[in-house]
């Protein structure tokens, strides 16, 4: 039986993962999110679905992760298959600012601080967390999904100066993707980034109108 795990599996992207994966019978899925309470889409797409766990977790706070690989080996039988990490800050509230558009430095540090403890250091809590799970399968498969607005020629070419905290804090974890792709290829390990493209998540958006104007311009 399979295993993947969905790190930021509540709404968007990461619960489309959990659907589609959870169409496999012989797939075991689990839905890792910060709040599950709160996490009501997810709650009711996967109603009635036996093969999907949802099992809590922030990707900013390691204490948690640890927790929740364990409960992801209970859940497995001490093994994990596949690592999907998604969970990013896209809040909109800042996503698209610039740096001109800060005029508090002070601001400007937390907003960016906040996006780095998400996009940067949460796919290397993740992989850190459940790396011992992974490497008691045999197929060390770990996603992290990324962004072209992380590509410096992106940029010049879609000529955004904007969206400078999301885009810089995924640049960081792309290349922490890199880093533990060379680090963990001598054990058979596939690390890599997948770029998903512009995909519209409307229907499980937290903030419909500022979304909205993602569709035109950016991702
Ligand atoms: N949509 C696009 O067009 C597009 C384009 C390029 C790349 N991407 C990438 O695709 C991925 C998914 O994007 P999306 O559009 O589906 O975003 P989204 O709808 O905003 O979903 C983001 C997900 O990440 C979770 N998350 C945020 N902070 C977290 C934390 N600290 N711990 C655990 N989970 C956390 C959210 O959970 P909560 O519900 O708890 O907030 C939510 O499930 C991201 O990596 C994004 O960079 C998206």
């Amino acid at each position: 039986m399979p295993s993947y795990l969905v790190a930021g599996a509540s709404r968007g992207i990461g619960l489309e993962y959990v659907l589609q994966l959870a169409k496999r019978a012989d797939a075991v899925v689990i839905a890792l999110v910060r709040n599950p309470t709160k996490s009501t889409h997810l709650t009711s797409a996967i109603a009635g679905l036996k093969n999907v766990h949802v099992v809590a977790g922030d990707v900013t706070d390691y204490r948690t992760l640890e927790l929740a690989s364990k409960q992801v080996g209970e859940i497995t039988g001490g093994k994990l298959d596949y690592l999907i990490h998604n969970a990013a800050n896209l809040d909109m509230s800042t996503f698209f600012k610039g740096f001109d558009d800060y005029t508090d430095v002070e601001q400007l540090d937390s907003d960016f601080i906040d996006a780095f403890k998400v996009n940067s250091l949460g796919p290397v809590h993740s992989i850190r967390a459940f790396l011992p799970l992974l490497r008691a399968s045999s197929t060390k498969k770990i996603v992290v999904i990324g962004t072209a607005g992380a590509l410096p020629e992106f940029a010049r070419f879609i000529d955004v100066s904007g969206t400078a905290a999301y885009t810089m804090t995924k640049a960081a974890g792309l290349l922490a993707t890199t880093k533990y792709a060379v680090q963990l290829k001598d054990e058979g390990f596939v690390v890599v980034s997948l770029n998903p493209g512009l995909v519209n998540t409307l229907a499980t958006a937290v903030n419909d109108s500022a979304l909205l104007r993602v569709d035109s311009d950016f991702c």
